[in-house]
This record gives structure tokens, C-alpha cells and sequence, in this order.
């Protein structure tokens, strides 16, 4: 590996217009990996300039870090990302947007019952519990955990 190949986290940041200590972050939350020279520096590949380009837009896209991880979990270290590894990690992050605005429709929907009520009923309100269908299984915010 040629040392034009690895940039030091100054480089990094200058390339990706990202804080120092939020490079350590992600590196710390596993979605990045430092390489480490003899004294203990870290060092990256150019690889992960468009891996954290891919991390600030799936942010963006309203994804949790622990979803950007997983979608990255196959993406190769030693290089730079391809068309197949994106149009994989795409595919993910759109059947996951699919089911946001999916979940999003619905609740729309179910609003527009309670536009203008404002009873806030526990038992009625479908944005809550409508018909107390939750009731059935036992007590507490089973639905929430
Ligand atoms: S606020 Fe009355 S039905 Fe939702």
C-alpha cells in the first residue's frame, strides 16, 4: 500500500468537512476503522472518505447509527465501495423507508379522525389505542417495549 493510499484523521477531516473528534466517534461506534501505524497513529484508507459521506446522507435519511452499521457490516475495508455494494445498501435503506412512510400514511390517515376532536380518548382514539385492542393481552405499555 502506497502511503498516498492512507490519510491521517487531519486529512480526513479536511476531505469530508467533519470535526476531528467526530471522525474518533464513528470510528468508536465501529463505522469506520482506523489502521495504526508503529506509533500507535491512526491512519484511514480513501475508502473511508465515501464511507463517511455514506454515513452523514443514511443520517440524513432518518437512519439510526446501528442501521447504518448493519447496512455497512458487508461493505469491503480495503476499497472503495462499488456500484453492487451501494445498490445493495440502497435497496436497504429504501425497503426501510418504504415501511417509515408506510407507518407515516397510516398515522396521517388515522389523524384525520382527529382533526377538529381533541377528546384524546384512551378507549376511541385511534392514534392511541382505538377499541382498547391492547387491553386483551394484560396491562402495562406492552406495545411500547
Ligand atoms: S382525538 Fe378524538 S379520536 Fe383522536
Amino acid at each position: 500500500m502506497k502511503s498516498s493510499d492512507v490519510l491521517t484523521i487531519g486529512d480526513l477531516a479536511r476531505r469530508t468537512g467533519l470535526s476531528v473528534p467526530t471522525i474518533r466517534f464513528y470510528e468508536a461506534k465501529g463505522l469506520i476503522e482506523a489502521l495504526r501505524t508503529g506509533g500507535n497513529q491512526r491512519r484511514f484508507l480513501r475508502a473511508d472518505i465515501r464511507r463517511l459521506s455514506f454515513i452523514l446522507i443514511a443520517q440524513k435519511l432518518g437512519l439510526s447509527l446501528g442501521e447504518i452499521g448493519a447496512a455497512m457490516a458487508g461493505l469491503p475495508q480495503g476499497r472503495t465501495p462499488n456500484a453492487r455494494d451501494w445498490a445493495r445498501i440502497s435497496g436497504a435503506i429504501r425497503t426501510r423507508i418504504d415501511a417509515q412512510i408506510a407507518r407515516l400514511e397510516k398515522v396521517r390517515e388515522d389523524l384525520g379522525g382527529c382533526i377538529g376532536c381533541g377528546c384524546l380518548s384512551l378507549k376511541k382514539c385511534a392514534l392511541y389505542n382505538a377499541g382498547d385492542k391492547w387491553g386483551e393481552g394484560g396491562v402495562g405499555p406492552r406495545v411500547l417495549r
